[in-house]
């Protein structure tokens, strides 16, 4: 398994884009840029959803109306997101595939939390129609600022384990 990826990382970091951006001075860090862009609106929206969930903060909107007024933008910056992480990825991708952190990140927790956004997103347009939400509404908003808290650490964590 770990073959095929090393495979596909060393097609990905030989396309002329990849070599672009690691052979330029501005490129890789306006990539950076990006990535950290879209990150600022997903991960900002899902903690503003995952704290009214949790009744942190003014009650003015339900959870719902809320979760409603920021859909457009929560997953515009997931897209932002994923696209300046792949291409941070593409830019190195043999120096990642074989990393526990990038892997731990990317294999488990990014996916776990974009589950665990889907359904408290989903199920806040029942769980959000009253001020106050349900006890599983609150423990699964928990969980989900958790899972991201531990995404962020895995990610900084990268550097530690490069081998290169
Ligand atoms: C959507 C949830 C994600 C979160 C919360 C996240 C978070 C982060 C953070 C905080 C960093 C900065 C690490 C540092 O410079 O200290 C980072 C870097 C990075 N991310 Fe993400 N990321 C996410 C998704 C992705 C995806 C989907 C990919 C790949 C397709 C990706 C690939 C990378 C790469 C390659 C780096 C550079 C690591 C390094 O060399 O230090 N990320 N990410």
């Amino acid at each position: 398994m770990l073959s095929f990826f090393m495979a596909f990382a060393k097609w990905l970091q030989g396309t002329w884009w990849a070599l672009d951006i690691s052979g330029s001075t501005w490129a890789y860090p306006f990539v950076q840029m990006t990535h950290f862009s879209g990150l600022s609106l997903w991960l900002g929206t899902n903690l503003s959803l995952d704290l009214r969930l949790l009744g942190i903060g003014k009650k003015r909107q339900t959870a719902s109306q809320l979760s409603d007024s920021l859909f457009a933008w929560n997953w515009i910056g997931f897209c932002i997101a994923v696209a300046g992480g792949f291409m941070l990825f593409a830019s190195a991708a043999t120096k990642y595939v074989p990393n526990p952190a990038f892997e731990i990140k990317l294999g488990i927790l990014v996916p776990t939390g974009i589950i665990l956004h889907i359904i408290n997103q989903a199920k806040s347009r029942t769980w959000g129609q009253t001020p106050e939400t349900p006890v599983v509404a609150k423990v699964l908003a928990l969980l989900e600022f958790l899972i991201w808290f531990s995404v962020i650490t895995a990610a900084v964590s990268i550097p530690n384990y490069d081998t290169h």
